[in-house]
């Protein structure tokens, strides 16, 4: 199996071990994300964002173009190392950490735009999330073994000839999230899982969100500009604004939070 160049599927390190409980944590939060702050120069992507994912839920993030989801994920998955404040799993510190070792930690993200390697084939690349991804050593036999598994998961084939180059937008969506899964993980950050597909296609993607959430146990962080589909699933929401946290709380009282309708919805979302 080729040696992958991307950060975060490099060679396994030893387990996270538990750490104490921490002021402003609680026993039911997985992620504490505390005054995140990410500038680029001048420019601050993020200000002070706080916000608590509680395990076993599925979290929106939500908010206009640019108002710093994506950096938001980047800062939690390693990509980019935050300029302030605090980011907790299950307690423990990670704000910092390298994108594998966070990923071995048990948080996995998905990517806007699909990134995977376009030589291997669809298994392959799944397969190499399994071998790499994950902090308990395994033989290739048994990373394709799991790479089939979620396949057949986001249905895509598990044939192990069929190409990565044959996939559409969906087929590559799925594949991200194989990949993501693959790994193993307790949080799972999935960004724009539903850009480039159709309704029925949405439709098959949120409910297999919930199963991944019901059957594998995971906690997802859901980001989506598709709000009708988004707020049928999701247990919380959190709105960002220019980078700033400016709306918590369920579904059906972010539909109808007068500053997140002026900064992004435009109307009412109706529920049916
Ligand atoms: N590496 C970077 N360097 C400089 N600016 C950046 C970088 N990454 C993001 N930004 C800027 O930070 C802001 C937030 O971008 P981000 O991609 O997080 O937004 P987003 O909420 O994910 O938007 P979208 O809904 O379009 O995906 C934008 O103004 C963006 O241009
Ligand atoms: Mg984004």
């Amino acid at each position: 199996m080729e040696a992958p160049s991307e950060p975060f599927l490099s060679r396994p390190v030893a387990p996270a071990k538990p750490a104490p409980e921490e002021p402003g944590s609680h026993a039911r939060d997985m992620l504490t994300v505390g005054g995140v702050t990410k500038r680029f120069g001048g420019f601050t992507a993020l200000n002070q964002v706080s916000f608590e994912v509680r395990e076993g839920e599925i979290l929106g993030l939500i908010g206009p173009n640019g108002s710093g989801k994506t950096t938001l994920f980047n800062c939690v998955s390693g990509a980019l190392p935050p300029t302030a404040g605090s980011i907790r799993l299950r307690g423990e510190e990670i704000g910092g950490l390298t994108p594998d070792r966070i990923c071995h930690r048990g948080i996995a993200r998905t990517f806007q735009i699909p990134r995977p390697f376009r030589k291997l084939t669809i298994l392959d690349n799944v397969a190499v999330a399994a071998h790499f991804g994950t902090n308990q050593p395994n033989t290739e036999a048994q990373a394709r073994a799991r790479a089939r598994e979620m396949l057949e998961l986001v249905g895509l084939p598990t044939d192990p000839l069929a190409a990565t180059t044959l996939l559409g937008a969906g087929g590559l969506k799925k594949l991200e999230l194989a990949r993501a899964l693959a790994t193993g993980p307790t949080l799972l950050l999935a960004d724009e899982s539903l850009g480039g597909l159709d309704p029925s296609e949405m439709h098959d993607a949120a409910e297999m969100l919930k199963r991944i959430r019901r059957d594998l146990g995971i906690t997802i962080v859901w980001v989506e500009h598709i709000m009708a589909t988004l707020m049928r699933v999701v247990d919380r929401i959190v709105v960002l604004d220019h980078g700033e946290k400016i709306a918590e709380g369920p579904p059906l009282e972010i539909a109808e939070h007068p500053q997140v309708i002026e900064a992004y919805l435009g109307e009412k979302i109706v529920l049916a």
